[in-house]
């Protein structure tokens, strides 16, 4: 009777319960930081918080810090967080998760690795536009952790709130946590970045607007994002060791297109000597004709990546796939030009550009109406893009060579 009381209790109150999440967020050092965040749907009681633990693998003892807590935007949820540093790189850490007061530990615990300091051949994965059908996200998340990469890059229209709909974005997470999982069961790591559909009104308002985080505040407290001295952005950089740097750019959505052209010359010229340098945003400049070309990046962006040695560009947003030549000024130029690779089909419904609107864009190499992600390996002599559907299977792929 007294067992049967005990189970019950622990049934009807789980300790420490995590209600969405855990998520490791890469931010800016991914070889020895690594940002822990999840969501409660209530504020605690009596004031008390969590404190999140982490320990090496095969370590006994975990080293706890209390975690911060904000409203998950307007909502009387929270989403907390800790920020975890220090850490050693290409080492797998374990997490845990307790209450602050009690001390009651959540039963779980969660691994992720962290990024090597020095390069080796390695592979991550990107794509963007995610969840419109959780059969698609589920299954593209699934194929994320089957694919066991360093990291996941989720460029923009994740959980497609319209930052309207928390629960929305509690579902996404729930997604992520439960299938995007290594082989191992580790947690894959995220980079992400904002699109349109993180923003109020969805909207993409490249020189017009410039309304900040306050049109997107789901998206600003779920995730860390830099402050750049008077307000925070989404304009950021990640940097693995000397050997990777990825620049994630707001692609009209909170922040304006030429607003970010000083950062990102600087961002390009103190990283010119970094092996692979990626930039990634969700509206694209060369695409397939599903929506207009964003002008503006044309014209503000594109000149700066081919000068400084970009190695490639990452588009999303119009639902289909793409790869395009590599193209300077939208020309192909296979000499030195950038592939413009992506445009976002992760887990939404897939639209086919008009033929007439295909044949305008002589950039396109490859177009398909398909459901993807994009898995890039880097070796040493340059990097390989292979576009994946949910069961695994490659539908397109291209070989690049070192550019530096
Ligand atoms: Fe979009």
């Amino acid at each position: 009777m007294k067992k049967f009381f005990l189970a019950h209790f622990i049934l009807a109150f789980p300790l420490a319960a995590i209600d969405h999440g855990p998520l490791v967020q890469w931010f800016a050092d991914p070889c020895h930081q690594a940002e822990i965040r999840w969501i409660q749907n209530q504020p605690p009681k009596d004031g008390d918080g969590f404190a999140v633990g982490y320990r090496i693998v095969g370590q006994k003892d975990y080293q706890w810090q209390n975690a911060a807590s904000q409203p998950f935007a307007a909502t009387k949820r929270m989403v907390f967080s800790a920020s975890l540093s220090s850490l050693q790189a290409d080492t797998v850490y374990e997490f845990a998760i307790r209450s602050s007061k009690n001390q009651e530990k959540n039963p779980d615990s969660w691994k992720f690795r962290t990024s090597p300091e020095k390069f080796r051949p390695m592979h991550f994965v990107i794509g963007g536009d995610m969840y419109h059908k959780r059969s698609l996200l589920d299954a593209m998340n699934a194929n994320c952790g089957k694919q066991d990469p360093l990291f996941a890059a989720l460029i923009g229209d994740l959980a497609y709130s319209n930052n309207r709909d928390a629960a929305r974005f509690c579902e996404w997470i729930d997604s992520w946590t439960d299938h995007a999982r290594a082989p191992d069961g580790r947690l894959i790591p995220m980079v992400v970045c904002i699109g349109n559909h993180e923003v109020d009104g969805h909207e993409y308002t490249p020189e017009k607007g410039n309304p900040g985080a306050a049109a997107a505040t789901e998206f600003y407290s779920l995730f860390k994002m830099r402050h750049n001295g008077q307000r925070h952005v989404s304009s950021y950089n990640v940097d693995f060791g000397d050997y990777l740097s990825l620049h994630l750019l707001d692609s009209g959505h909170t922040q304006r297109i030429s607003e970010q052209v000083d950062f990102i010359k600087e961002s390009l010229e103190a990283r010119k000597n970094t092996r692979f340098v990626f930039a990634a945003y969700h509206r694209p400049a060369w695409g397939t004709g599903c929506k207009p070309d964003a002008a503006e990046i044309q014209k503000n962006w594109t000149p700066l990546f081919e000068k400084s040695g970009v190695d490639a560009v990452f588009e999303h947003d119009h639902h289909t796939y793409k790869r395009t030549w590599p193209i300077t000024a939208g020309k192909r130029d296979d000499a030195h030009g950038l592939p413009h690779l992506g445009d976002g089909a992760w887990g939404v419904d897939v639209r086919e550009p008009a033929p007439a609107e295909v044949a305008k864009r002589k950039w396109l190499a490859h177009q398909a109406p398909k459901n993807h992600l994009i898995r890039v390996d880097l070796s040493e002599k340059g990097f390989t893009a292979a576009a994946k559907t949910a069961d695994g299977k490659t539908f397109d792929s291209a070989t690049y060579p070192m550019r530096k």
